[in-house]
């Protein structure tokens, strides 16, 4: 598209605030048809409750509108969670390496039907200082190992540290292993393994998020940490659970999502984007062990979804959203990922937060660049699908958990 038209909204708050907002035109709320129009096409409004209601302060998004779209998102996408609070115990074992004291935390979980653990390493600067915050890394490459100066541009622990950041990771494997044995990790604490999975219930990308919150509920806990300083951070696959893992846990005070893609940042509506890109029915069908079954009724009928992926950007208001695309990401849809980043916006200007860093709203913005509000990032970066350590310069920019 060609969103070159773009509105200025000025912030409500403060005399002093200079407009803020960039949203295209198409993205206006019409107030008459509860819609957003987004790229010419209608996308459900986060601003609007169930019933029709403008939603216009904080307190009726977080009391009332948020849990309708949880539910939603629930029902419809990535189906009910794990119980939040099982039985669980922390076993730590500390090293101290020359640039970090490293961590590795067995979390164990219990279920009805058993128990588990998620092994999770930590490490932490040796300066002396508190960390500026923690990236938690879901991982599904196995690609963070034990030995910091073993990383790679995936996972490049050297450079974190170096920024003053402690890193955390855990192998989604543990929670639900990335293929047909996916109940086999924690899923099935919690289930009867001979029963099937009701329709609404959450399949591994629903468990990843909820054992990103087990590993958050050890990080709570750590002296060396800032517990309110914790980005959740995923690519691909582990981008999608990233931003569920954000959208329902509030204890994360940021979360990344790198190349999230088809039920990621991507809107769901826009299809294959006209890029090829991956659509609700063939994520479906190559990963069914992804979502919850109901979410194949919207295989070719992304219309009906009662929700959209700028909605689920939007739960993360007024937490810090970081979005990156790849210039030749075809399959993730990067102009899909802009377009909803921009049209959760207006959610995050309810808190006079709306401004998402862009200078405008045309598509595509510069390459290679951090764009930067106080509480929306994005990148674009050149090249293809991966997470790179281009991407993590543009991550480690700045404060990340500053305004
Ligand atoms: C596939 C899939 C994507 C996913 C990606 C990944 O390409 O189609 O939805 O994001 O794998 O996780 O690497």
């Amino acid at each position: 598209m060609a969103a070159s038209a773009a509105l200025v909204m000025c912030a409500a708050v403060g005399p002093t605030r200079q407009p803020t907002v960039v949203v295209p035109v198409s993205q206006v709320a019409d107030p008459a048809a509860g819609t957003v129009r987004i790229d010419g096409e209608d996308y459900p409004d986060p601003l609007r409750l169930r019933d029709g209601t403008p939603v216009t302060t904080t307190a009726v998004w977080e009391e009332q509108r948020r849990p309708e779209l949880l539910d939603d998102f629930r029902r419809n996408v990535y189906g009910h969670g794990l119980p939040d609070a099982p039985a669980r115990s922390f076993d730590v074992t500390s090293t101290t390496l020359p640039e970090a004291t490293r961590k590795l935390v067995g979390i164990t979980v219990e279920g009805p039907h058993g128990t588990g653990t998620i092994d999770a390493t930590l490490f932490v600067p040796r300066t002396g200082d508190e960390p500026r915050g923690t990236f938690l890394m879901i991982d599904h490459r196995g690609a963070v190992g034990d030995d910091p100066a073993r990383s790679s541009g995936y996972a490049p622990v050297p450079a974190i540290l170096a920024a003053g950041y402690a890193f955390a990771t855990f192998d989604l494997d543990d929670v639900a292993p990335d293929g047909g044995a996916y109940r086999g990790g924690m899923i099935d604490l919690f289930h009867p393994a001979d029963r099937p999975l009701p329709d609404d219930a959450g399949r591994a990308v629903g468990a990843w998020a909820w054992g990103a919150s087990r590993v958050m509920d050890y990080l709570q806990t750590d002296p060396d940490l800032d517990p309110t300083r914790v980005a959740v951070i995923g690519h691909s696959r582990s981008g999608k659970a990233a931003l569920w893992a954000g959208a329902q846990d509030t204890r994360f005070a940021a979360v990344v999502a790198n190349n999230s893609g088809s039920t990621g940042a991507k809107l769901a509506r826009r299809g294959d984007g006209g890029v090829g890109a991956e659509t609700v029915a063939r994520i479906n069908a190559a990963f069914p062990h992804w979502f919850a079954r109901a979410y194949r009724a919207f295989d070719g009928r992304e219309g009906a979804l009662p929700v959209d992926q700028h909605e689920l950007l939007a739960l993360i208001a007024p937490r810090r959203v970081v979005i990156a695309s790849a210039t030749g990401d075809a399959n993730a849809d990067p102009e899909g990922e802009f377009l909803a980043y921009l049209a959760a916006a207006p959610v995050y200007e309810l808190y006079g937060l709306g401004d998402t860093g862009l200078p405008s709203a045309e598509w595509p913005p510069r390459a290679d660049r951090g764009f930067r509000g106080p509480a929306m990032s994005y990148h674009l970066r050149s090249g293809g699908h991966g997470l790179t350590a281009a991407d993590w310069e543009l991550y480690l920019e700045g404060d990340l958990f500053g305004r």
